[in-house]
């Protein structure tokens, strides 16, 4: 039973705003879905382009937002106030009993700082997540919205060591596994058909996968020219097929790219799924890329010098790179002789939706002095 006091079912606001949000949040609504509650979908509209954004509700069975903000592109400040402002009459208007936000983007950090100061209780999917790295916008957003919220809901036990260090309470952590796997395994059949190697020509096991798209990699030339050089070396052993997130889309055409980099656009969901599957290596920078390799046992160079994500490297496929040219083509040279060994860590089985809504429907019908809130004890991230 998912009846509140006021004898409608539980509403629940569930936030998307960009590519990485939609199959992490698919897996949360379906899951409310089936245990009564009312799911209202927002979508900010931080992400808009069909190949950033349209493929992925298509791919994904979501359907199509319930609210739409519009905020589009612009400035950190300006993209999420926008969204703080556009956001905040909707949820009066909606009057929900709780906010679901997932991941790290502008859209999640937004939503979450009006969350707070109106009074629905906070769920943050993907919480205590680290890189201890403040020059990436990401981890501003992650210690905030993890700041303000009531539900850490975080992936993996590290990530609620890092919450238990920083200060949080035990009631409001809660280790439910990895939402984007639940995605991942629930289309992995469906991806396997989508027939895109034989589109591009490709042979499984015949080609590496590249993803470039963090600020600190793309928007300086200098770096993005050294990254260049190393993956131009190690095309001459694997060839290299990158589609273009638009961040990079201009330096890319500017820079051009070396002999055996073929670049095409962003790929869909099922697609970049069958791509990263029949890969030799992929070769990246995205967050949740290094969690589907690692699901998939695909190895995964990843071109940081950290990761928020640390299980993937001790209980996964990932290695990482950093941004050094010659330290890059080493690893990948490494990686291909000796691919690590595949390996999965625990909870990220396929039922974390599921989890995520048992935690927040149990904590919804208990009594309201019975439900955690946000802890008193100051977090210190520095
Ligand atoms: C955002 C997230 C990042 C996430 C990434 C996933 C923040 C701070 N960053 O980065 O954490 O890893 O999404 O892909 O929230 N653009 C388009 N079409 C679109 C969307 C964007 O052309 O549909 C272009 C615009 O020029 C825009 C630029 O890409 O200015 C960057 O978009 P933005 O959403 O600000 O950040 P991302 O780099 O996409
Ligand atoms: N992805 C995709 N097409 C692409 C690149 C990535 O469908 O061309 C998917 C990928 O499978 C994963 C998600 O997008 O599910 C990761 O998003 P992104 O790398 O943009 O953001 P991050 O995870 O770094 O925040």
């Amino acid at each position: 039973m998912t009846g509140t006091s006021q004898e409608r079912p539980v509403r629940i606001v569930c936030v998307a705003g960009a590519r990485p949000n939609y199959m992490k949040i698919k897996p949360v609504m379906d899951a409310l879905e089936r245990r009564g509650a009312e799911v209202v979908l927002v979508h900010t509209g931080q992400h808009y382009d069909e190949s950033m954004n349209g493929v992925f509700f298509t791919d994904l069975g979501i359907r199509p937002p319930d609210r739409f903000l519009g905020v589009g592109s612009g400035t950190h400040a300006e993209q999420t106030g926008r969204v703080m402002a556009a956001f905040e009459p909707l949820l009066a208007e909606i009057a929900p009993d709780a906010v679901v936000v997932v991941g790290d983007i502008n859209s999640t950090v937004a939503c979450a700082l009006v969350t707070a100061k109106a009074g629905p209780l906070l769920a943050h999917v993907e919480a205590g997540l680290r890189s201890r790295d403040w020059t990436m916008p990401e981890e501003v957003n992650r210690v905030v919205t993890d700041r303000v919220s009531d539900y850490l809901l975080a992936p993996s036990p590290d990530a609620a060591g890092n919450l238990r260090a920083e200060g949080y309470r035990d009631d409001q952590i809660h280790v439910v596994g990895n939402v984007m796997i639940d995605s991942l395994l629930a289309n992995l059949d469906r991806a396997r058909g989508s027939g895109v190697l034989d589109r591009l020509g490709l042979a499984p096991g015949g080609y590496g996968l590249v993803t470039l798209h963090r600020p600190a990699n793309v928007d300086d030339p200098e770096v993005l020219t050294g990254l260049l050089k190393a993956l131009g070396e190690v095309a001459a052993r694997c060839p290299l097929v990158l589609p273009v997130h638009p961040r990079a889309a201009g330096r890319l055409a500017e820079l051009g790219v070396p002999d055996g980099v073929r670049l095409i656009p962003p790929a869909g969901y099922l697609d970049f799924i069958a791509l990263q599957d029949s890969a030799r290596i992929v070769l990246t920078d995205s967050g949740g890329v290094q969690e589907e390799t690692t699901a998939l046992g695909v190895p995964c160079v990843t071109l940081r010098d950290n990761t928020e994500r640390p299980v993937t490297v001790e209980q996964g496929t990932n290695v990482l790179a950093g941004r050094d040219p010659e330290r890059i083509v080493a690893t990948a040279h490494t990686v291909l002789d000796d691919p690590p060994a595949p390996r999965r860590p625990e909870l990220w089985d396929g039922h974390a939706g599921d989890r995520v809504a048992d935690v927040l429907l149990d904590g919804l019908a208990a009594p309201a002095n019975g439900r955690p809130r946000p802890t008193d004890l100051p977090a210190r991230p520095r």
